[in-house]
């Protein structure tokens, strides 16, 4: 079924940075194939845009997600040590958007069969406020290194909440609240004290545990089944998602999507791979089922179903995979094969 234009929905699209624009291009021919009803509004963020306006954000990029609400978005490189502060986290907190849900399937049985966990991460507060700085002593201007990290009891019940809610409405049976309240007992324990009181109003309907983070990991190697939510602090969340990918085939197979009360971004969960940028190699899986995230955030279950349903395919019965994923295909191969199974 076409949808014309006056039903689509118009949506901000930013290909961003290294491998960015590759697999953006990848994954914009595969909704295309789909059909899928968004209008695009094209913006430039990160070095991309350091280098056509000299600003890493610029305002029409902020514009337009201001009116749209909506945007896909491809990764943006951050400089390490000095430089401009992050874009990704500067957008997070412009539209405070403030639920970062990373759900992790397996879509190809590799190591570890039958995986489906959900990460919800509070995306604007604990260490990520950026009360980060040095202290200089004698001829030394870094001698000390001090960060300081904020949690809001309000903060910490709107994620609990939203990853509650998550829960009933998708049919999740358990949040596991992810902490490491014997150590940082204030910055943790807020979240840990909240999400439980929350929780319990949930009573009946989701199971609440919770897990001290280093443990958690451990477990999640030896046991991810045990697991089926994990609601985590920021920093914790960023850690523990990249861990999940990890046991679904890697960071080519993670979305994310960052939600707020008035906009929502989609993404991948990996960074623009530099290592990898321009060779038309990267894997476009990730940010292909993040676009399925944005479907189905629009109502459009059936067709975010329908694309999932294409990759496996391309993967398992095909037999067709990138090379992270030990396949031979780069990402034109891998993105017409999806396509076919589209038509
Ligand atoms: P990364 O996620 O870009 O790469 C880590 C490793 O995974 C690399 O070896 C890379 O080649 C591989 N990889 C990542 N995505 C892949 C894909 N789609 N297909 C195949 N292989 C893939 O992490 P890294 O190198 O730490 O960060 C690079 C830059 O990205 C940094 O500037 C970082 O700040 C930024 N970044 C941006 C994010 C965002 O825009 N949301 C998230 C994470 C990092
Ligand atoms: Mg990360």
């Amino acid at each position: 079924m076409q949808t014309s234009t006056r039903d689509k929905i118009p949506a901000t699209l930013i290909p961003g940075d290294g491998i960015g624009p590759e697999i953006m291009e990848a994954t914009l021919a595969v909704l295309d194939a789909l059909g899928a009803p968004f209008a695009w509004e094209r913006c430039e963020a990160g070095m991309a845009a350091v280098d056509s306006s000299g600003d890493p954000l610029p305002d029409a990029t902020l514009e337009s997600i201001r009116k749209t609400g909506l945007a896909l978005k491809g990764p943006l490189t951050t400089p390490v040590g000095g430089g401009f502060r992050s874009v990704n986290v500067r957008l997070r907190e412009a539209f405070q958007l403030y639920a970062n849900v990373r759900p992790a399937r397996t879509l190809i049985p590799g190591r570890y069969e039958d995986i489906d966990l959900v990460l919800v991460r509070e995306n604007v507060a604990g260490f990520y406020v950026a009360h980060d700085y040095y202290i200089g002593v004698g001829d030394d201007p870094r001698a000390v290194a001090v960060s300081t990290g904020t949690n809001t009891r309000d903060g910490c019940r709107r994620i609990a909440r939203f990853a509650f809610e998550y829960a009933v409405r998708n049919g999740r049976k358990k949040i596991t609240i992810v902490h490491k309240a014997n150590i940082l007992k204030a910055l943790t324990g807020i979240f840990l004290e909240a999400a439980r009181d929350v929780g319990k109003e949930y009573a009946g309907r989701v199971e609440v545990d919770d897990r001290i983070v280093d443990a958690c990991a451990m477990q999640l190697v030896l046991n991810p089944w045990q697991f089926d939510m994990l609601l985590c602090t920021n920093l914790f969340g960023d850690i523990l998602s990249d861990q999940i990918a990890g046991l679904v085939g890697g960071l080519g197979m993670a979305p994310g999507a960052n939600i707020g009360e008035n906009a929502a971004i989609f993404e991948a969960v990996h960074g623009s791979a530099p290592d990898i940028a321009g060779k038309g190699i990267a894997n476009p899986i990730s940010l292909m089922l993040a676009a399925g995230l944005m479907l189905e955030h629009v109502g459009r279950n059936d067709l975010a179903e329908r694309l999932r349903a294409a990759i496996g395919g391309t993967l398992n019965e095909d037999q067709i995979k990138t090379g992270d994923l030990k396949g031979k295909a780069n990402t034109r191969e891998f993105t017409d094969a999806v396509i076919a199974r589209l038509r």
